[in-house]
């Protein structure tokens, strides 16, 4: 057969591949995040599809060699940029080992034993919650399937005749809250969903970049008022933007007032509860109906793993589970079927990898990366607010930075000229990444520790390079 290598075959083409992410490794803490503008080129995808063999090893190097010496390495330790990490090692071991058997975790009677791994996983998670109650929950391809998951319950929850009969049996535009800061997948979830975009009130956020609890609770009265049917309020823990956390107990609150569901979305932040010392950033979190957590943000996994988890397990099958005659049947465990309690079916083990990280490394090894993180968060931070080029834009809470260029007088389009300046002159050569974004309507540029491989020197790289930049681009501008 065509696919079968000879077992010598199989061990060299294995220790080239390992050579080669071993060497990948060793370069990340020194190796440009991409090549310098004028070389970032690339070959026409003009190959036609392969009808005949080529030499594995020959094609295994070509596309190492191009993949790595011409790439963009998010992993690098000098990615200051958005929520995608450095993997840990124990975790790209665990992927080849997923790839190679292969559990099919829709069903506990094709992954007895790594159905049972998830499930430990998830509850590992779920116990730092700290929820007093029973909890559920599952991995996902990430945040926005997990959102999606999320919303979908709490629709179910609040309005138990759309799982069967659809969203005609709401009597009522159902609607549901967000800050303006909030992740988009909540958009993309709500038309996914059926009960359209515009069903999201997107709340002004306050000056500290938080969803505003008095705004949102007018906006509910608002609503009711006029007929509209609310079920549900989204708390972001750790917006993309700038890592604000909203205030989760207010929210909690308000939520307990108007009947509506607590949904966080704390794909990134929620991983601070890994720390005995800063898990206190998101109080309140038990106090949520749903949770979603992405372990591919700050909990160093390569893609794909988020998880959604509910305090209320018994409305999972409701919501996702169906009959078919062809899946196997197991003996009820403490272990489900996972195509009955999530969105997907057939599923990949996403777990592995953190469940081995956790097993290698132990959750203190989180604890400590989050209190670098932060403390290198805050160095930039003070770094800002002592520079004569930039000014923060946003208060950081999370090792995400926000800040602009300091130019008293310049229009919105001429501070994101100077902004989007700054962060050409500072990507150009490829050394280092961070990127552009909006926070509360305004420009920013962005800055974020997410490398488990960045240091104090990579840090004072960024620094010397945004001291230049802001001697070429900033300062000229404030004039
Ligand atoms: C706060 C937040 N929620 C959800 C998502 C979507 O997560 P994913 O990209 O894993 O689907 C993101 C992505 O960055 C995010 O920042």
């Amino acid at each position: 057969m065509k696919f079968e290598f000879d077992p010598e075959t199989r061990r060299a083409l294995g220790y080239k591949l390992i050579d080669h992410i071993n060497d990948y490794f060793s370069s990340l803490p020194d190796r440009p995040v991409q090549p310098p503008a004028e070389e970032r080129s690339f070959r026409k995808l003009t190959e036609t599809m392969p009808d005949f063999e080529s030499d594995a090893a020959t094609v295994l190097d070509d596309i190492c060699h191009e993949l790595i010496e011409r790439g963009f390495h998010v992993p690098a330790a000098n990615y200051f940029g958005l929520m995608n990490p450095a993997p840990t090692y124990m975790a790209v071991l665990a992927e080849a080992l997923v790839a190679t058997l292969n559990p099919q975790l829709a069903s506990v009677a094709r992954s007895p034993l790594a159905s049972r791994i998830e499930t430990e996983t998830v509850r590992w998670i779920g116990n730092r919650v700290g929820w007093a109650v029973p909890f559920s929950g599952t991995f996902t391809s990430g945040g926005n399937e997990a959102n999606f998951s999320a919303l979908a319950l709490a629709l179910g929850w609040k309005f138990p005749g759309v799982v069967e009969q659809g969203v005609a049996t709401i009597g009522g535009a159902p609607v549901f809250y967000a800050s303006s800061e909030a992740h988009h997948s909540i958009d993309k979830s709500a038309g996914l969903l059926g009960i359209g975009r515009q069903a999201l009130r997107r709340i002004a956020a306050n000056d500290l970049a938080q969803l505003d609890p008095g705004q949102l609770e007018s906006q509910i009265q608002l609503d009711l008022a006029a007929g509209c049917r609310p079920f549900c309020v989204v708390a972001t823990a750790g917006t993309t933007n700038s890592g604000t956390i909203d205030d989760i107990v207010a929210l909690a609150g308000i939520c307990r007032r108007y009947d509506l569901w607590l949904h966080v979305d704390g794909a990134y932040g929620i991983a601070t509860i890994f720390s005995d010392r800063h898990r206190h950033l998101v109080k309140g979190i038990e106090l949520a109906d749903s949770l979603t957590i992405d372990p591919h943000k700050w909990l160093s996994m390569p893609f794909a793993a988020g998880i959604v988890l509910t305090s209320h397990p018994e409305l999972l099958e409701p919501t996702f589970a169906i009959v078919t005659p062809y899946m196997p049947r197991a003996p009820q465990t403490e272990v489900v079927d996972y195509y009955k309690i999530g969105a997907q079916w057939t599923r990949r083990m996403n777990s592995l990898k953190l469940w081995l990280t956790l097993r290698v490394h132990g959750r203190l090894a989180y604890e400590e990366l989050i209190e670098k993180q932060l403390q290198l968060a805050g160095l930039l931070r003070d770094w800002v607010v002592g520079s004569e080029s930039f000014e923060l834009a946003a208060p950081q809470v999370l090792p995400v930075v926000n800040f602009c260029v300091k130019a008293p007088g310049l229009r919105e389009a001429e501070l994101a000229a100077a902004n989007a300046g700054v962060v050409e002159a500072v990507t150009r050569d490829g050394q280092r990444w961070l990127s552009l974004t909006h926070v509360r309507g305004k420009s920013v540029i962005r800055a974020m520790i997410i490398s488990y491989l960045t240091e104090k020197r990579h840090l004072d790289g960024l620094l010397r390079a945004l001291e230049r930049a802001g001697r070429e681009v900033a300062l000229p501008a404030a004039r």
